[in-house]
């Protein structure tokens, strides 16, 4: 198994105006490794996150995800890229008017859409959603609050 890192950050430089919020950013994860970006509220680490995934781009530095180049990639590279990883958001991540199962078939609908796979896309206008299993349920709010 190769050692070259998961994720790896070399002189990243973000700015929004005169405001530079990261200068120099040097970063690597290794595959298994479980980090946590720690810092006062402001101080970049929606940015840092936001550039290595692709959703925004830096001012200056290279980023490699799964060895593959970040920067300057167009939407449909970018896409195909995104593929390959699951990301959790601090809140609401999941949507609280599906159920956990609805949640999962999300992003087969996004990728795969002539599959016709989903439930939820068949349903009525103004339908809520349907009834589901206690333990189910439980299961959306504890992966909800543990975010
Ligand atoms: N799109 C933007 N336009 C202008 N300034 C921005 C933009 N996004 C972030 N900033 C600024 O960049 C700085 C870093 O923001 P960021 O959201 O990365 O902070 P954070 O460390 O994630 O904070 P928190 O802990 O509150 O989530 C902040 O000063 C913020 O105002
Ligand atoms: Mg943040």
């Amino acid at each position: 198994m190769s050692d070259k890192p998961i994720i790896s950050v070399r002189g990243l430089r973000n700015s929004f105006g005169d405001q530079v919020i990261h200068e120099g950013l040097e970063l690597d994860v290794q595959r298994g490794e479980i980090l946590g970006v720690v810092g006062g509220s402001g101080t970049g680490k929606s940015v840092l996150m936001r550039s290595i995934i692709g959703l925004q781009t830096p001012d200056e530095g290279e980023i490699e995800v799964l060895g593959e180049n970040m920067v300057g990639r167009n939407e449909d590279e970018a896409k195909n890229i995104r593929r390959r990883w699951g990301i959790l958001f601090q809140n609401g991540a999941l949507f609280s008017t599906l159920t956990v199962a609805e949640n999962v078939e999300v992003p087969i609908h996004e990728y795969f859409p002539f599959l016709n796979c989903c439930s939820w896309t068949n349903r009525p206008p103004g339908s809520t959603r349907s009834p589901r299993p206690r333990s189910t349920s439980s299961f959306a709010r504890s992966s909800r609050n543990s975010s």
